[in-house]
């Protein structure tokens, strides 16, 4: 079969970066005279864009990939591919549990797969392809023109510098290498003439962010962004909190672009399980990083990251996870259990935590929540907010979702003519994880 007359079907597992990926690549694809599908059905080849995070993030990826071979050894045709963090993580190796796969694509590879298809269908080839990890991420594929977005994700960085010693990504997706500063001002740019109106800058740690070549810093690129016609919101995730200084607090003071809400993974609220963690700050030092934040941006959206159950946490370290929650009262957090990750320190711990144990410490840091953020979302009602319109909310008919500047969602009766415009809704209704009302005539 011809190999432009592919029916390329994507499903993306994990963070925002994954799925920016996969938009990325599905622009590259059709670029590359490939045909992308929405229903698997349909599809001669299916890729697979995975995450390794959590155990569970990889076993459900594993499942598919399972199944979609399984239809492989029918339709001998099909093609099936492994992009993304798991392959990154565990590259060919893959072929042991899966070995009919076609690719095995690690994340910095992302602008080689449609080339990689082109060799496997005009070769052939009845054997994998495991691409290798390039020296330098090619960046410019992210300059590669989208769908028109009203919020683009738009990433800063690859990979991560840290060493955290729970965490998988360094080894998925490589050292930190960042993005020239140049090439993101003129995707922003581009995607402004697009509609775009707002953009989430990415990074595994944002705020570490530099160019040493053109000698810009975080701040120096959310000053540059502020300065772009057309965009009227800014946001970045996810910043670590020992890369935050004074110049960066004071940006929510004056860049007025830069939306008051700030996720900011905390991860544990225990001295003892951070420094276990290697994560290079403390209970004391978020407090005050909070503090400050909130003295330039009182009502400022605070959501984090935190896990229970990380190796030896005893109930004294969760008292202090806790603790936090309750001075901070973050109106968002996903809360996540551990889960150990081959090859990352953590996971040589000898001392684990029982599942019923991080169970429980999940549930009580949940009801904290609920009651956190039905209290902040409550402060909505009654007041009218500007929501930038993003699409067609999944339940109800005629019914819109867009975002106040603290990020929260908002839900309304309205027109499809309105996605991608700024427009006021007045706001009946709180929940825990959204708000709704009607627009303002
Ligand atoms: N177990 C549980 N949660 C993890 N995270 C990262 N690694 C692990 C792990 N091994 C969580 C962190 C991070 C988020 C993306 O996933 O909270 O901020
Ligand atoms: Fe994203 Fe991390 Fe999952 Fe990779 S492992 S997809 S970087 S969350």
């Amino acid at each position: 079969m011809a190999p432009f007359s592919q029916k390329i079907w994507i499903k993306t597992y994990g963070c925002q970066m994954n799925s920016r990926d996969s938009d990325t690549l599905k622009a590259l694809l059709i670029q590359a005279r490939y045909l992308i599908v929405e229903n698997e059905k349909e599809a001669n080849i299916a890729l697979l864009n995975t995450c390794s995070v959590r155990d569970l993030a990889e076993l459900k990826a594993l499942g598919k990939a399972g199944r979609l071979l399984k239809r492989k050894g029918k339709e001998p045709n099909f093609r099936v591919g492994i992009l993304g963090c798991m392959a990154g993580r565990r590259g060919a190796e893959l072929l042991k549990v899966l070995p009919n796969l076609d690719w095995i694509v690690p994340p910095q590879a992302l602008s080689r797969v449609p080339s990689l298809i082109y060799e496997t269908l005009t070769q052939n080839k009845q054997t994998a392809t495991v691409a290798d990890v390039p020296q330098a991420f090619d960046f410019t594929c992210y300059e590669q023109k989208l769908s028109p977005k009203p919020v683009l994700f738009v990433p800063v960085q690859q990979g991560c510098g840290m060493n955290c010693s729970y965490c998988i990504v360094p080894k998925t997706r490589g050292h930190q290498q960042n993005r020239p500063f140049a090439s993101i001002v003129a995707e922003i740019r581009q995607a402004t003439q697009q509609g775009t109106c707002e953009v989430i800058l990415l990074g595994q740690i944002v705020n570490a962010y530099i160019d040493k070549d053109a000698k810009k810093n975080f701040v120096d690129l959310l000053e540059a962004v502020q300065e772009i016609d057309g965009i009227e919101r800014i946001r970045f995730m996810s910043p670590h909190p020992s890369f935050f200084n004074d110049a960066l607090v004071a940006c929510f003071e004056h860049l007025h672009k830069l939306c008051p809400a700030l996720h900011l993974p905390i991860q544990s609220g225990s001295n003892r399980i951070l420094k276990l963690m290697r994560r290079g700050y403390t209970h004391e030092s978020v407090l005050k990083l909070i503090k400050a934040l909130r003295a330039v941006e009182p009502k400022i959206s605070i959501s984090t990251d935190l896990i229970v159950g990380y190796p030896s946490e005893t109930e004294e370290d969760f008292e202090q996870t806790v603790s936090l929650f309750e001075e901070i009262g973050f109106d968002m957090a996903y809360i996540f259990k551990y889960s150990p990750r081959p090859t990352t320190e953590a996971a040589s711990a000898e001392e684990i935590i029982p599942e019923a144990v991080k169970e429980e410490r999940n549930q009580r840091l949940l009801s904290l929540l609920n009651a956190s953020s039905i209290a902040y979302n409550e402060t909505f009602v009654g007041t009218k907010q500007e929501v930038l319109i993003e699409g067609l909310a999944p339940h109800g008919e005629n019914k819109l979702f867009g975002r106040n500047r603290y990020n929260k969602k908002v839900i309304f009766n309205g027109s499809s003519a309105l996605i991608g415009s700024f427009k006021e809704v007045f706001i009946e209704k709180a929940t825990s994880s959204a708000l709704e009302g009607r627009l303002v005539d």
